[in-house]
């Protein structure tokens, strides 16, 4: 919060918890300081001093038993916390718990000041919304930020103050499993849904009790690692860094977003939890950030196994300097910096600033008056609550993409007589729930067997096997499957991936199908009825076989609590498809990374052989960025820019008339693409500059306009300075990153 932006009585508020925070900081002791930046897990991660790993190697040997092992996972350091030796607490859940520990915090530690409760709430709390990725297909901005407002509700309700997300990873490589968690390959893109998050978690005032703090993360460039294996090293130009990976999180920290998260990844050399450059240049220096960074989970620690500190003492000095206030889940902070602050090793005046910052934001949070923001009335009639669902249903079904749709096999009629629904996916609660749902529960999803049967007529009959498991070879029951399959008018294949087959330390080598889910598709190809496939996986997949054979492909992702209800709702057309793919479909693992906006080559791909391109396969994607059908049809004219030239300084506006020629009303996704044809430095041959989605009722016309400024269409130059380069920019505005009608104006220096 700038001072100037707030009002005569919102200064006064400021003013006046900064004196207590600085009154709060004379009566601290250096242990209850460093504790203010410790963040404490209850259980066996970090306790007793021991790892994970090591416990359970204890465990085995029998040097712990089973009953101390239960009674280390309960532990809640409650001792620590009397101590004032934890500042916050991870991995808590539910009122009465949170409320319990609190009132150890408040009541029987020596300055009383608030603990504050963080948990990963990625994609809802108990109302498990679609995963990131797939509500990011939905490109809608009101929705996304009302399903995280509800999740932001039902965690407050549950007792947690503060969320890890938005995750605002720009990711090119689908091999990369947390690909599942971010918004896709697009930075623009990326930007409006990091604001919008933001918007939904925060509200306006975090004092909210409905609202909770975010955390943008992971800073920075994590989705860049070398060979999509996850925690890999990164290494970039800083252009690179600065046009495509930083801009969302800049749109974060505009938005207001309260903390920070670093990466565990180096990049370029250095890791993100020590990185000076990216945890003072550039988050307080560009982006004027004034809240706390939080590590990720043990990444101080990490650093001494990157090699960049001798050991712990060093990395906890040097995250700190850095500009690392938080330190997550192994006590580093907590052992090694109170012996280097009495040294003098670092100066105490670093450490009480890092102390101000963490308890700015309790102070935000309204904590110190409000410490209990919940109970467990509150807590079990947020939760699951009707209003909730049906968001989670709308949500699920813009979050959609429908790939294919021969001879307009979809929608189905609900009167057919006999369906079959096969595969590993189809009568599946959990995996539907996606990565990232742990307080999610399996027993609220409607599994997509379920939704179907809801939503036919009485007298259709559904019949139903699994076919096979998603991955590994045993239990074929292609047999059953294809028997079925022959009996039946249609066949609905529900497959893909498991929730854990994406998500963190889940990177895969193969974008294939797992398991023997392909030679399902084949043996049920073989009946000669169609096959209508859903897709439920956490990330693009590269399946030319089923694009060019089977009759349609709905790719539903993992769409939370409502996957039965939204995929049959557009299975059988009580919900016309929206969505626009925010990843590029690779043919095969060997193109990733693949996507749209990729600088030009000097060699573009063609029929000559000395051209940019692959002599095993085609160079150009499955299906391309901003790619979606609808069962409807949407005919783009009238492109108009209006002027020929503009100043640096001015704006354009590009307008086109969108009209719906089909036979239904509809929602199309209209995308604004810019090429900045020559520069001082190479440029994408293209880059998503503005999106609009607009429904359309039969027949009906709109103008969709986008003004465009033309400082925003400028780059990073050699010495890294910000510039706009007069010129030719060419328009392309249409229904995906492929198609669209074309134009030009000119930037000109004048
Ligand atoms: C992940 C973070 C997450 C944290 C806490 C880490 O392993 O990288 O995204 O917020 O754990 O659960």
């Amino acid at each position: 919060m700038v001072m100037a932006e707030l009002n005569i009585q919102e200064k006064m508020i400021v003013k006046d918890y900064e004196n207590k925070i600085n009154e709060l900081i004379d009566k601290m002791t250096t242990e209850e300081k460093v504790g203010q930046l410790n963040q404490s897990l209850p259980s066996i991660f970090g306790a007793f001093g021991m790892t994970k790993d090591e416990i359970i190697e204890k465990l085995v040997e029998g040097e712990i038993s089973y009953e101390d092992f239960q009674a280390m996972k309960r532990d809640y350091h409650k001792d620590d916390i009397r101590k004032g030796l934890i500042g916050s607490m991870g991995g808590i859940t539910g009122a009465e718990l949170s409320n319990e520990l609190q009132k150890i915090a408040i009541e029987e530690s020596r300055l009383g000041i608030p603990l504050l409760f963080g948990l990963d709430v990625i994609h809802g709390y108990r109302t498990i919304f679609p995963i990131p990725l797939a509500e990011a297909c939905s490109w809608d901005m009101e929705l996304i930020e009302k399903t995280a407002e509800i999740a932001a509700k039902e965690a407050s309700a549950a007792g947690i103050h503060w969320t890890y997300a938005p995750m605002v990873d720009v990711s090119r490589d689908s091999r990369w499993g947390r690909v599942a968690e971010g918004t896709g390959e697009d930075t623009y893109l990326a930007s409006v849904i990091a604001a919008a998050r933001v918007k939904g978690f925060q509200g306006e005032n975090l004092s909210d009790p409905d609202r909770v703090l975010a955390c943008a993360k992971h800073f920075a460039a994590y989705g860049a690692a070398v060979g999509g294996r996850d925690y890999n090293t990164v290494d970039m130009s800083l252009q690179t860094l600065h046009e495509v990976y930083l801009p969302p999180f800049e749109a974060a920290a505009e938005a207001g977003v309260g903390t920070f998260m670093s990466a565990f990844n180096d990049l370029n050399g250095i890791p993100c939890s020590v990185n000076n450059y990216l945890l003072t240049d550039v988050l307080r220096g560009q982006f004027g950030f004034k809240g706390f960074v939080v590590s990720d989970a043990n990444s101080i620690a990490e650093v001494v196994v990157h090699g960049k500190s001798v050991d712990r003492k060093e990395a906890s000095k040097k995250a700190l300097l850095a500009g690392l206030e938080m330190d997550m889940s192994q006590g580093t902070y907590l052992q090694d910096l109170p012996e280097k602050i009495i040294n003098g090793d670092i100066p105490e005046e670093v450490l009480d600033e890092a102390v101000r910052r963490v308890l700015r934001v309790k102070y935000q949070l309204g904590l110190f008056d409000n410490p209990y923001r919940t109970d467990c009335n509150l807590e079990e009639k947020t939760l699951l609550a009707p209003e909730h669902v049906e968001v989670a249903r709308k949500m699920a079904q813009r979050s959609i993409v429908l790939l294919k749709n021969e001879n307009n096999i979809l929608p189905l009629k609900k009167d057919l007589k006999k369906i079959a629904v096969i595969g590993p996916l189809a009568d599946n609660k959990k995996e539907m729930l996606g990565t990232w749902a742990i307080t999610g529960e399996s027993e609220d999803v409607v599994t997509v067997l379920t939704g179907i049967q809801s939503a036919v007529d009485k007298d259709t009959e559904i019949v139903y096997s699994k076919g096979c498991e998603v991955t590994g070879d045993v239990d074929l029951d292609f047999n059953t499957a294809v028997q079925i399959a022959n009996e039946s008018d249609v066949i609905i294949a529900v497959v893909g991936e498991s929730a854990d087959m994406s998500g963190e330390a889940s990177s895969r080598m193969d974008l294939n199908f797992p398991g023997r889910q392909e030679e399902l598709l084949k043996a049920l190809h073989q009946t000669d009825k169609p096959v209508v496939v859903v897709l439920i996986n956490g990330r693009p997949l590269s399946i030319p076989w089923a694009a060019e054979n089977v009759s349609a492909i709905v790719e539903a992702w993992q769409l939370g609590i409502e996957s039965g209800n939204a995929i049959a709702d557009v299975l059988f057309g009580e919900f016309n498809p929206s969505g626009k793919l925010v990843a590029t479909f690779p043919y095969s693992v060997g193109q990733v990374p693949i996507y749209y906006n990729h600088p030009k080559t000097g060699r573009p791909a063609s029929k000559i052989k000395f051209t940019s391109k692959y002599i095993d396969g085609p160079s150009e994607p499955l299906y391309p960025f901003g790619f979606g059908l609808s069962y409807t049809t949407f005919k783009y004219e009238n492109l108009l820019i209006s002027a020929s030239e503009v100043t640096k300084e001015g704006k354009v506006t590009i307008s086109v008339d969108v009209q719906n020629t089909g036979d239904r009303s509809g929602e199309e996704i209209v995308q604004l693409y810019l090429t900045d044809v020559v520069a001082s430095r190479v440029r994408p041959v293209k880059e998503l500059k503005g999106f609009n989605k607009v429904a359309l009722q039969l027949g009906e016309t709109k103008t969709v306009s986008f003004e465009i400024e033309i400082r925003n269409l400028g780059f990073y130059d050699d010495a890294m300075d910000y510039i706009i380069e007069p010129g030719l920019f060419k328009v392309s505005i249409g229904p995906n990153s492929k198609e669209g009608l074309e134009g030009e104006f000119i930037v000109v220096d004048y």
